[in-house]
């Protein structure tokens, strides 16, 4: 929405400097370009199986046994369009009516709406700018009931930047367990992460592979978001179930996408290293215009591209919320960001931003910010 409403404006000759949009404005890589125009011109045109190309799914489990030390049956692994179309596929196979689930919130609206949608009931987790953002198990052992059928986790997390540590996935691994859950773990920023740490799945704590559904994408680091591929790590008995959605909703992705799929897995890291130094510039640029700006604050983001800041103070100097605040910057001063509350209901009082953008851009657009909080706080 506020895109469109960016667009729009645009259309009617204002300057926009976009800090709202979740994608890489990098272009994919060219070796990945370049093998999908290859696959194309030499007859790629076809349908294939719905779980995606025998080689592909090869690749992918062996990147999983690679960075995690896990070995999966390839035939456990189905591509999809992009990560969302596996969200989707999990939650269609997994929730039943009364099913409860919990999720990150703030998050990635999808989940809550998807849990929804399949008639279950969404239990919010709430990330505190105490604790760093992270979900931590504390937290979800106090929201675990006997109706608990799963739990999504997302590291790093779009929209706060936190990341989960070892502990942190470990023991929601265990809770799961416990009591019979699925942990869903989104994994789509994953090799877009700062500061030494490393990322963990629930995939390396849960020994026979019953209770962990790995989601995963090409859109974020490989900056493949237009071409609309993803992929999900089922446990063997739910594999079935996922792959007849995926067969009913798209039967496969487009045959030279997945090719292109390929070559990232196989010839991708070098660019992937590349973006995340651009992002991690860019970040650092993002915290040293954020501290020049009064009375807002927010938690140094650990990985993905975006940055949560704390507005509370302006929002309630100024009378109004953040969705009015987000209106304000964008339709008065140019400047797109997105209002918290469209990450979750606990995310008012924060504006997101991404950085996923030109060094010059982010500098203009957080002093604009500044300018037009300083104003909206005189009234
Ligand atoms: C956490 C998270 N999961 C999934 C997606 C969906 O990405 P895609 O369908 O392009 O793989 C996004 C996109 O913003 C996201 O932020």
């Amino acid at each position: 929405m506020v895109l469109g409403n960016a667009k729009m404006l645009e259309s009617q000759g204002r300057k926009i400097i976009h800090l709202e949009i979740g994608e890489p404005d990098f272009v994919t890589p060219a070796n990945i370009r370049e093998a999908a125009i290859r696959a194309l011109m030499e007859g790629e045109t076809h349908y294939t199986p719905t779980p995606g190309m025998l080689e592909l799914r090869k690749a992918i489990a062996e990147k999983t046994m690679q960075d995690f030390g896990v070995e999966v049956r390839f035939e456990d692994v189905s591509v999809t369009l992009g990560s969302k179309e596996a969200v989707f596929a999990a939650l269609a196979a997994i929730v039943e009516e009364g099913d409860e689930v919990l999720y990150p919130n703030p998050g990635y609206p999808a989940y809550e709406s998807g849990i929804r949608f399949f008639g279950g009931k969404p239990v919010p987790v709430r990330l505190r700018e105490e604790e760093e953002f992270r979900m931590i198990p504390d937290r979800v052992n106090e929201l675990v009931s006997n109706k608990t059928k799963a739990i999504i986790i997302n590291s790093p997390e779009n929209p706060t930047g936190s990341v989960l540590s070892k502990d942190d996935v470990k023991g929601i691994v265990e809770i799961a367990k416990d009591i019979g859950a699925y942990v869903i773990s989104d994994e789509i920023y994953r090799y877009i992460i700062y500061d030494g740490l490393k990322h963990y799945s629930p995939i390396q704590f849960d020994e026979n592979l019953e209770n962990t559904v790995v989601i995963d994408g090409f859109s974020k680091y490989y900056a493949m978001t237009g071409w609309r591929l993803g992929y999900i790590i089922t446990p063997k008995h739910l594999t079935e179930a996922v792959q007849l959605v995926l067969n009913l909703i798209t039967a496969c992705p487009s045959s030279f996408v997945q090719i292109g799929g390929i070559e990232a897995l196989k010839n991708g890291m070098d660019a992937v290293r590349e973006m995340v130094r651009q992002y991690s510039i860019r970040r650092e640029v993002v915290i040293e215009e954020v501290s020049k700006i009064e009375d807002v604050h927010m938690v140094r983001p650990k990985g993905a591209f975006y940055a949560f800041i704390n507005v509370s103070k302006i929002t309630q100097k100024a009378g109004i919320d953040s969705f009015k605040l987000a209106s304000i910057l964008l339709e008065k001063y140019g400047v797109a960001v997105l209002h918290g509350t469209a990450m979750g209901s606990f995310g008012e009082g924060y504006i997101r931003i991404s950085y996923a953008n030109s060094v010059e851009n982010i500098r203009e657009g957080l002093r604009i910010i500044d300018k037009a909080f300083k104003e909206l706080k005189k009234g």
